[in-house]
């Protein structure tokens, strides 16, 4: 059943990247807190990486997963670099769940790598997904959130966003990118009641954080053992499930972030303080 009552009771959020990982823990998450949801997802090959990719019933089942909450859910299969069919799905979904408070760009890839080993593709693919694909989701959302009188967008950037991480130049180029962009919009955006922050997660065991994407950083750290250490987690967690960081998403979603805007907020078990 839905709960109206729920932190985020009543409101609708747009996801990105809600296939699986961290979008689809933050947007169960949300569905078990009372809002309605826009999922988007490109289901498809994703540029250059190492680990599989996700496929259409992989959006579907955090569907099904949101929809055993009691939420109602639009899903659209896009991808975050088209901001003319990021922006169809999302003025399509607003009409028919009529608002949306809430904007979560999540959706990122990570291709690890030496500093030698980056070719030119390596560089434009991450730059293209984890920056532009993260304002077009902002330019997306953000004048539905203007229309339902302010709300929340929170930008997944990473602990590599926050400290140096070695072995993937471009990432880090890209995350940091991210957490500017948080502030920049923040400052616009607050005369719209708009909240803005950046989330910075340590290693989380997702398909982009694990498997094949750990073998090529081994191959990358073998180039230079000397900075593994830049990894390090201060607690004692080698890796965070998503379901832990979700819980970091709906806190800057929901009432009890009311007056926190323009930060970094980092779930990053201590790693960039280490
Ligand atoms: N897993 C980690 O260790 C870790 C750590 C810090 C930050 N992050 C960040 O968290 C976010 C989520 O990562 P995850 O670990 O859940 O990854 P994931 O690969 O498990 O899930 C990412 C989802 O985004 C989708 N996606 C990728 N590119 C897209 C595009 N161009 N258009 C639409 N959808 C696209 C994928 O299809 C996938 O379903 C990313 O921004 C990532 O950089 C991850």
């Amino acid at each position: 059943m839905t709960n109206r009552t729920g932190r985020i009771g009543g409101k609708v959020a747009l996801v990105t990247g809600a296939a699986r990982g961290l979008g689809r823990a933050s947007a169960v998450r949300f569905a078990a807190e009372g809002a309605d949801l826009v999922l988007v997802d490109v289901c498809g090959p994703l540029p250059g990486v190492d680990y599989e990719s996700a496929v259409p019933s992989d959006l579907a089942e955090t569907a099904k997963l949101a929809e055993a909450h009691g939420a109602r859910v639009i899903t659209g299969q896009v991808d975050v670099r088209d901001l003319g069919g990021l922006r169809a799905v999302v003025d399509g979904a607003v009409a028919e769940l009529g608002r949306l408070d809430v904007v979560v760009a999540n959706a990122g890839i990570c291709i690890p790598r030496a500093w030698d080993q980056v070719t030119p593709e390596i560089l434009r693919d991450t730059l293209d997904v984890n920056v532009t694909g993260v304002w077009n989701t902002v330019m997306a959302g953000a004048p539905h959130l203007i229309d339902a009188g302010g709300g929340s967008i929170i930008l997944i950037s990473s602990a590599a966003g926050m400290k140096v991480q070695p072995f993937m130049v471009p990432y880090t180029t890209s995350k940091w990118a991210v957490r500017g962009m948080a502030k920049a919009f923040a400052a616009e955006l607050a005369k719209h009641q708009i909240r803005v922050n950046s989330v910075h997660p340590t290693g989380m065991a997702t398909p982009l954080g694990s498997g094949d994407m750990q073998v090529a950083l081994a191959t990358a750290r073998d180039t230079d053992p000397r900075l593994n250490g830049m990894f390090a987690n201060m607690l004692p967690v080698q890796m965070t499930q998503p379901e832990d960081v979700a819980g970091t998403v709906l806190f800057l979603a929901s009432d009890d972030a009311e007056f926190m805007t323009a930060h970094e907020v980092a779930p990053d078990a201590g790693v960039t303080e280490f």
